[in-house]
């Protein structure tokens, strides 16, 4: 079935969608993104991805496209045109059409360009990888340095992962100055002695919304919780290991690099996490 997508103001059968050439988030990677989760045709965490994109927005000097209300009544609208009940929208600005290349910035007349979609994945919350736990490698954290800013530029990313599975693994994280950064499109964390270890938000990291809820909960359930980097040694010799992502939710990692962590099989604090972090955003899904 063909799906309905949003570009600037028109929904439209997602054949028909195009945007010029000309863009700048085509030519410059020069556009910003979010990816909100649905789950029972709800969305997760929203007023969490409308906050961040904000942010990204005001860190580029990039226009807003429209009011958070517009954008909440487009996220709602695609999925009833799509009858969409688990899976995910896909949002992207970029700075628009300036009818040519130019590396500085056109004036404010140019318009951003706004495109929404979804992408359908049935009984996403039961994927097998909650119950199985993914293996990853540690590659060099490549990357540009404003990660906090949610931009397209996912082309190292995207090596990453590749490299992940040319040596049979799930995914990559993230190395720099000795210490893990994030995966490629989530965050790290580790578990030693019951305790929570994720890296603290600055510019190396995107500041997950996953994580920011999961961090909230641990608190909540009295789970003790360290901000700071932390080392591959450190991962291998930990009792667990998970990340956590808005498509990912909390997904257990059992290998780093070839070793198996703790027990090699999915940990207690992810399972519990995993449970509370799905049953409250549940509870809060608009
Ligand atoms: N990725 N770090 C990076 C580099 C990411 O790309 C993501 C999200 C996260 C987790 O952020 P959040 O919890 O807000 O999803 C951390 C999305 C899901 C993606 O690119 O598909």
């Amino acid at each position: 079935m063909s799906r309905i997508v949003y570009v600037n103001g028109q929904y439209l059968p997602e054949a028909e969608a195009t945007v010029s050439i000309f863009d700048r988030g085509f030519l410059m990677a020069d556009a910003v993104y979010e990816v909100t989760s649905v789950l029972d045709g709800k969305l997760l965490d929203f007023a969490g991805h409308q906050a961040r994109l904000a942010r990204s927005l005001n860190e580029l000097e990039m226009q807003r496209p429209c009011s958070d209300d517009e954008l909440l009544a487009i996220h709602r609208e695609l999925v009833t045109r799509n009858d969409l009940t688990d899976g995910m929208i896909y949002l992207q600005v970029t700075r628009g059409n300036p009818g040519d290349r130019d590396f500085a910035f056109p004036d404010a007349s140019v318009k951003p360009t706004l495109v929404l979609f979804t992408q359908s994945k049935p009984g996403m919350a039961d994927a097998p990888a909650a119950k199985t736990g993914i293996k990853v490698i540690s590659i060099d954290d490549l990357r540009w340095g404003r990660r906090d800013i949610k931009t397209v530029q996912l082309l190292y990313p995207s090596l990453g992962k590749m490299m992940a599975k040319k040596a049979g693994a799930d995914d990559a994280w993230l190395v720099e100055d000795g210490h893990v950064t994030e995966g490629t499109s989530n965050n790290a964390y580790i578990v030693k002695g019951g305790r929570i270890i994720t890296r603290n938000l600055s510019h190396d990291i995107l500041h997950g919304i996953t994580r920011a809820a999961v961090l909230r909960f641990a608190a909540e359930a009295q789970m003790e919780v360290e901000e700071r980097p932390f080392t591959i040694a450190e991962a291998k010799a930990a009792d667990e290991a998970f990340y956590t992502s808005a498509s990912g939710f909390v997904t257990p990692v059992v290998e780093i690099d070839g070793a198996a962590i703790g027990t090699g099989k999915p940990g207690a604090v992810a399972k519990r996490l995993r449970e509370i972090y799905l049953d409250e955003s549940r509870k809060t899904a608009i």
